[in-house]
């Protein structure tokens, strides 16, 4: 293992405020985003798609790296570029999405385990050999009426820690991604608790596996309230609550941590990340590595209209400036157009 070379990425991938566009939604979930959007699911549109995310003009002065998923890192743009050169050129680090999703936990209504595991090591190699420099993987944690259990938090952590021990032996530095959704109408305090102890049991597991911790990246949820909550914290109440998770459970040798944004609009998505860079300093570098709260303005404009791609470019690009100045903690709602 190359620790020296795991940590220079990892690094590189938050540095100065810039953050990570997840597009690597799978085809079916691909197809959910189209398909609300009135806009046709085929592979010549996702390609279309994609080629308009990865050719956006001066991307990379805000955005690190992309995160791909499978398809894409075989696609090309229509002249027969391939998209990993064009990321590559562009100087965006290419990475990939390597789990196979989450699966209903067997014994454990309502919870799931993230599959994968088995051949990952060969498929870590040949991504490596793709062009690929990091990876991700999501364990996905339910909050309801006695969930989450132990046993799906500690088959998740346990999956989590194994990926990431794999990732960092073939050279890809392993974003860890535990995320609590925000379904359901629990209280702020609830998502904190669950948060707290689902990161615990995850550092806990890459502790145990050996992972060099300076050589990853956390991507948790923000502490929430859920979606359906009558009563919603304020951004202040969740830009605190969340730190405050984070500090307990997160060792400063975690060189950075780049949330998702799990269903938040985009413009809150920046309001929260903005909120946590008021006040102390910390122990580690904190962006983001949102798949909606940059892409659902893009999606929109373009709409699946070739006329479009233009526009759906500048609304990518209007997202990822607004969460650059948000990790710099410099965002404010003057920034966002009438
Ligand atoms: P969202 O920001 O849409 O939650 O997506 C991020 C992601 O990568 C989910 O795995």
């Amino acid at each position: 293992m190359n620790t020296q070379a795991l940590i220079d990425i990892a690094k590189a991938l938050v540095a100065d405020g810039k953050g990570l566009l997840a597009m690597d939604e799978s085809a079916s979930t691909c197809r959910k985003r189209f398909v609300e959007q009135g806009i046709e699911d085929t592979e010549a549109m996702r390609r279309a798609y994609r080629e308009l995310l990865i050719t956006t003009p001066q991307l990379a002065e805000s955005v690190s790296g992309l995160i791909l998923f499978d398809e894409t890192v075989h696609q090309a743009k229509l002249d027969g570029t391939s998209f990993m050169d064009v990321i590559r050129e562009a100087g965006l680090i290419p990475g990939i999405k390597v789990d196979l999703g989450a699966k209903p936990l067997a014994g454990h209504p309502g919870e799931t385990v993230t599959e994968g595991l088995d051949g990952l090591r060969k498929r870590l190699e040949d991504y490596f050999k793709l062009g690929a420099r990091f990876a991700k993987w999501r364990g996905v944690i339910n909050i309801g009426d006695g969930l989450p259990t132990d046993g799906a938090i500690g088959v998740n952590a346990h999956a989590l820690a194994r990926y990431a021990a794999l990732c960092q032996e073939v050279g890809l530095v392993p974003i860890v991604e535990p995320e609590v959704l925000m379904d359901g109408n629990h209280s702020l305090a609830r998502c904190a608790e669950v948060t707290e102890r689902v990161l615990r049991a995850v550092f806990a597991e890459l502790d145990r596996q050996g992972v060099v911790l300076e050589g990853m990246l956390l991507k948790p949820n923000m502490v929430t309230s859920g979606a359906d909550a009558a009563e919603q914290a304020s951004i202040k109440q969740v830009a605190d609550a969340t730190l405050a998770v984070l500090l307990r459970t997160v060792p400063a040798a975690v060189p950075g941590i780049a949330f998702l944004s799990g269903g938040q609009s985009a413009e809150v998505a920046s309001a929260h990340l903005n909120d946590m860079h008021q006040g102390q300093a910390l122990p580690w570098a904190v962006t983001f590595s949102y798949g909606r709260a940059l892409q659902q303005p893009a999606l929109s404009a373009w709409n699946g209209v070739p006329g479009n791609v233009e526009a759906g470019q500048k609304e990518l690009m209007h997202r990822a400036v607004c969460n650059r100045a948000a990790a710099l903690g410099t965002y404010n709602e003057g920034m966002e157009r009438p």
